[in-house]
Order: C-alpha cells, then sequence, then structure tokens
C-alpha cells in the first residue's frame, strides 16, 4: 500500500459516564444514562468519517481487586454502565451512514434471542449494525446467571462456533423475497420461503424460524477481538472485522498477515476481513502542547496505577492486591479470562515492577502524540508498514473536547491527505467496510 490509499476509523467505547474531572464536564457526568451524550457522539463521528463506532459491554460489577468494588466504582471504568444493545436504535434515528456495533456474549445469550434482537437493530438501522461477538471472561458474570463459574477458554469458544450455526440458520430461516403482500391473492408472506431450521447440537437446540423477516444484511457485521490461538481461529473463519491491540508496527502486522493466513485456510477471501488497531491519540494545536498533554497524562501515575489495576482485576479476575506492586508480576500467574490479554501485559511489563509498568501503561497498539497534522503522518506512515485496514479509537473516559480533537482535529487532517473517507458510497455497514 502507498501513500494516499484511505484506511478506515472506528471509535470503541462504552455506554458509561464520561470523563467528569476535566475542565468542561458539563451535566454529562449524571446524566450520560438518558443516552443523548453519546448520540450527540455518533452524529460528529458520522460527519468526521468514521466507518463505525463499537460499543464494549460486560455483565458484572467487579469486586475482584481486595475483594471489593470499591477501586471499580471510584473510576467507573467497568461499571456502571448501559446495555448496548438497546442503544444501537437510538444512535441510528439519529445518523443515517455510520455502522453500530453492539457486543452481545455468546456464553449468557440464547442463540434465538440474539438472531432476532440483531435482526431487529439491523431493519430499524437499515443495514448499519454490527455485533460484537465476545465469549465473557469473568466468573462474576458466570455467576449473574445462576452459574459458579464461566465455561473453560476454549469450550467458550466451541459454544461460541455453534452458537454461530444457528444464528446464521435462523437469519436464513426467511427467504429474500418470503413477503410478497399481494393484494390480489391476499397473501402477506409466502409460507414456502419461511423455514424452520431444527438445529439439535451438542450446545444449543432451536426450531425456528425467526419471527422477525430477514434483514438488510441478514447478518450483521460480525465483529470479534480473539488474540489466543482459538479465538484467532474464530475470528478468522467467521468475522468481518477485528479488533486488536498488539504491541507496535511489527505486533499490528504479524496479527493481521496471521489473520489473513488463517482465514485464507478457512477457503475465504483474506480482504473479506478487516482489522482495526486500538490507538488513543494525544492531540493539541501543536506539537509541544501536544507532548505537554501527552506527559501530563503519565504523570498522573496513582491514577493511571488504580485504573490499570482494577481494568486488569476486572478482565482476568486476578486479584492484584495478593501481590507485591514493588516487584514483577509473579511467573505462576494465569488467567481463565481474557488468555491473551495477559501475555501480551507479561510481555509489555518486561522485567519492570507492577507499580513501574501500570502507572505508565496505556491501552494502545503505537503512541500518536502531536498536532492533528502531525499524528496524520503517523498514521500514514503507520497503515503503510500494516499493510491496510484501519484503527480503532480508544480515549478512555470519553470527554467531549476529545472527541472535537478527534472529529474536528484529526480526522480533517486525515482527509486533507486523502487517508479518510469524505462520504458513504452504501447504504450497508458491510459494503461499506468492504468498499476499499
Ligand atoms: C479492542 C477489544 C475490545 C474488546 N471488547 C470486549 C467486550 O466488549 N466484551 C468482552 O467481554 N470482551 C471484549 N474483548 C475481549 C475479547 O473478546 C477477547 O476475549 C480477548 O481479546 C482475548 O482473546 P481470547 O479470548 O482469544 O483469549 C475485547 C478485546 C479487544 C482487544
Amino acid at each position: 500500500m502507498s501513500s494516499a490509499d484511505p484506511f478506515r476509523l472506528g471509535w470503541f467505547g462504552n455506554i458509561a459516564s464520561p470523563e467528569w474531572k476535566n475542565a468542561y464536564p458539563g451535566n454529562d457526568a449524571r446524566q450520560w444514562t438518558n443516552g443523548r451524550f453519546y448520540v450527540d457522539m455518533v452524529r460528529n463521528m458520522e460527519r468526521a468519517g468514521f466507518d463505525f463506532m463499537m460499543l464494549e459491554d460486560s455483565l458484572m460489577v467487579p469486586d475482584i481487586y481486595a475483594g471489593t468494588a470499591e477501586l471499580e466504582l471510584k473510576h467507573a471504568r467497568y461499571a456502571p454502565k448501559l446495555d448496548p444493545v438497546p442503544i444501537v436504535s437510538m444512535l441510528a434515528y439519529a445518523t443515517r451512514h455510520i455502522g453500530i456495533v453492539a457486543t452481545a456474549s455468546t456464553t449468557f445469550y440464547h442463540p434465538y434471542h440474539l438472531a432476532r434482537q440483531f435482526s431487529t437493530l439491523d431493519h430499524v438501522t437499515e443495514g448499519r449494525v454490527g455485533w460484537n461477538v465476545v465469549t465473557s471472561s469473568e466468573d462474576r458474570a458466570a455467576q449473574n446467571y445462576g452459574l459458579d463459574a464461566l465455561p473453560e477458554h476454549d469450550l467458550r469458544y466451541e459454544m461460541a462456533e455453534e452458537f454461530l450455526e444457528v444464528t446464521d440458520a435462523l437469519w436464513n430461516s426467511w427467504d429474500a423475497d418470503a413477503i410478497v403482500a399481494d393484494r390480489e391473492t391476499g397473501y402477506y408472506a409466502d409460507f414456502r420461503k419461511v423455514h424452520t431450521v431444527d438445529h439439535v447440537g451438542k450446545h444449543y437446540r432451536s426450531r425456528g424460524p425467526l419471527n422477525t423477516p430477514r434483514s438488510p444484511q441478514g447478518r450483521p457485521v460480525i465483529c470479534q477481538a480473539g488474540g489466543s490461538p482459538r479465538g484467532r481461529d474464530f475470528a478468522a473463519r467467521n468475522a468481518d472485522m477485528l479488533l486488536n491491540i498488539p504491541n507496535g508496527i511489527e505486533g499490528m502486522k504479524n496479527y493481521r498477515d496471521d489473520i489473513r493466513r488463517r482465514a485464507a485456510g478457512f477457503g475465504r477471501n483474506p480482504d473479506e476481513i478487516k482489522t482495526f488497531f486500538v490507538i488513543y491519540p494525544m492531540i493539541a494545536p501543536t506539537d509541544e502542547e501536544a507532548r505537554a498533554k501527552n506527559e501530563a497524562w503519565y504523570a498522573r501515575e496513582q491514577h493511571n496505577l488504580e485504573v490499570q489495576l482494577a481494568h486488569f482485576a476486572a478482565t482476568m479476575e486476578i486479584d492484584f492486591s495478593r501481590f507485591d506492586l514493588d516487584a514483577p508480576i509473579p511467573e505462576d500467574v494465569t488467567t481463565n479470562g481474557h488468555q491473551s490479554q495477559l501475555e501480551n501485559w507479561r510481555r509489555s511489563l518486561g522485567g519492570k515492577t507492577i507499580r513501574e509498568g501500570m502507572s505508565r501503561m496505556r491501552v494502545q497498539s503505537i503512541e500518536l502524540v502531536g498536532s492533528p497534522d502531525t499524528v496524520a503522518a503517523q498514521l500514514d506512515e503507520a497503515m503503510q508498514e500494516v499493510g491496510g485496514d484501519g484503527f480503532l479509537i480508544y480515549g478512555q473516559p470519553i470527554s467531549r473536547e476529545y472527541v472535537a480533537e478527534m472529529t474536528d482535529g484529526l480526522c480533517p487532517a486525515l482527509q486533507r491527505r486523502g487517508l479518510l473517507r469524505t462520504e458513504f458510497s452504501h447504504p450497508t455497514f458491510r459494503e461499506n467496510l468492504r468498499s476499499f
């Protein structure tokens, strides 16, 4: 790929409290639960040329760190938050083109319930919904659904494979031309074009058909963030788009090449899968101001440490309060949660102590600091080396200021270089994703 080949941008966040300790917090810290903050945000992102907004989710209030929810609720990163699935309707009603991806767990939904919900969302978004397929990684979530613990990591993926088999069958249970609405014959739908699926599998049973007609995309855009070998196979077989946070440019390139190789091995065209890498750009009017802002971000060491401890405790369910923070992470620590996250984390810490590493850790594949033009040039260079697809901006907690820096600073700078779309050429999310 050469300079001026466009790439895609997505947004990664959740429906949670925006930043409330910055200079202009407005009233959002309490009012975000009415969803209006995110409506403003999605409109801005569509205007700026983002391909999609991705809403993450989990299903518990974490209380692993020191056996209490204190740190978690203090920083409000994982909880409280709203269920992203119904929020999709609201965001779609306020926009015309941008894709909206909601996370839902195969471990806790039933395939019929999920197929029906996402078919409904694909209708009301007019073909702009995506489903981030996760298998969950927290026993705390399992305990909210009547289980003591999650099924084991690879078994969750095995269940997810069958889950998708069932949802695909249900989404296809209505032929595209099943609705005839023929006033002469008096038939609304042709019963010969609506089929049962009669799935009887190892983990699921469903008779079908869906009682929701075929939706504009047929199947929502499938998004996935598998990192382990089992997760990568699942993604390469099923996904339209992937999210990941490999370390550095080489890590991004290796991840993308690996997924493309696996996809080809499953008989797929690798160009149908778009990979997005998480970034957290620090932007200011000048490079110097951006560097100062970046340093100020890292200087909040105690805050960063607490946030990272709560985050890792929540997603890996490891109680870091058991360890000496002034020593490296013990060798024998394992997780049934995000396995690849633990490995990446161990690698990125190197020999550092937990405190040193976590107080200066940011969730991102590469560090981007500078004016909008400087960061646009950095992204151009990185994408040329990686080989293509896109970036996923993650700036947590989000603020109106940060949104404006991206939508009205970075995005126009990318567009001036021909690196970001200025219009959507197709009606559906999947077609737009694949349009270049
Ligand atoms: C960018 C990104 C977003 C993710 N979003 C979610 C999410 O919303 N909910 C969730 O349970 N897991 C989420 N995950 C975790 C993945 O689904 C997956 O479990 C993780 O990357 C570890 O991979 P593995 O399951 O193959 O070990 C996310 C991961 C990444 C990298």
